[in-house]
């Protein structure tokens, strides 16, 4: 069985604050974007996991929600082979959307019959990203992740995704995020700017509360967002990096994709919804 794992997107993001297990409470505005990698699971003799970049750590999301998986229930053993095309320590939850898809995919294969929402708390155990992956539509997501409200929207629209060579690791924007003046985005007047499809409200007060952590970590981060920049779009990142997002005119994408392709490894328009 084939199955897509699409990325997200943070259409916003605010931290709210740490706690007590030392994971940080979000609130977020999330949702999927047309960039895939490609699972293929097949039921097996023995549990095996391959993925087109190469080795697979011990901590590997999908590598872990079989095992959470396995523990719990009486499943099968599957082979698994994942063709990645969603860049890793991105911001786009490539290895929580492997880990999802897997999750839905057993559950149809060995008749599981889990609910959204029991799938949600499985995917919890393994991820702060896997809940929005099982979900995947336009949510607003809080908690650290797992508590999730569908936003009722129907806008597809193109975005320019870019990520430089440099990837941003999670655990550190957080703590860097600690010594920075804080961000506080209004995510209920952005929501309704998204419901009510109105890019130039949305594009004019958007925010990310992790980014000036990440441009910290990250200084080139800063000069990617001027070279977008530059073909009149707007720049967010998206989640704690290190991919931006640029939003404006299809002609202006275009011309972007076209140009920043010469420069930066991962250069792609997507479809957010
Ligand atoms: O759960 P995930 O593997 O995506 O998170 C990676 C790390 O990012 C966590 O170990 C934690 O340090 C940090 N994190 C956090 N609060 C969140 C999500 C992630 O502090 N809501």
């Amino acid at each position: 069985m084939k199955v897509y794992a699409p990325a997200k997107v943070n259409l916003a993001l605010d931290v709210i604050g740490k706690n007590e297990q030392g994971y940080h409470d979000l609130d977020m505005i999330m949702a999927p974007v047309s960039l895939y990698n490609i699972v293929d699971i097949t039921r097996a003799d023995q549990t095996k996991i391959t993925c087109t970049n190469g080795k697979i750590p011990d901590d590997n999301a999908t590598k872990k929600m079989v095992q959470v998986l396995k523990d719990r229930y009486d499943i099968s053993n599957y082979e698994i082979s994942i063709e990645e095309h969603i860049p890793m320590q991105a911001g786009l939850a490539g290895a929580s959307a492997n880990a999802a898809a897997v999750l839905k995919a057993i559950n149809d294969i060995d008749g599981l019959q889990l609910t959204i929402d029991e799938m949600i708390l499985l995917g919890k155990k393994v991820g702060a990203d896997v809940p929005f992956c099982v979900v995947n539509k336009y949510a607003r997501v809080q908690g650290i992740g797992e508590k999730i409200r569908k936003i009722e929207c129907d806008w597809k629209f193109p975005i320019l995704l870019v990520k430089p060579e440099q990837g941003v690791s999670t655990p550190e924007a957080f703590v860097t995020w600690h010594a920075l003046d804080p961000l506080h985005p209004n995510l209920d007047i952005l929501e309704k700017a998204l419901i009510y499809q109105d890019l130039p409200f949305y594009v004019t007060h958007m925010g990310n509360a992790l980014q000036p952590a990440a441009f910290q970590l990250v200084p080139a981060l800063e000069a990617l967002k001027a070279d977008m920049e530059a073909f009149e779009l707007y720049v967010m990142m998206t989640g704690s990096g290190s991919t931006m997002m640029g939003f404006g005119s299809k002609e202006n994408l275009m011309q972007a994709q076209k140009e920043l392709s010469k420069k930066y490894p991962f250069v792609k328009i997507v479809t957010v919804g």
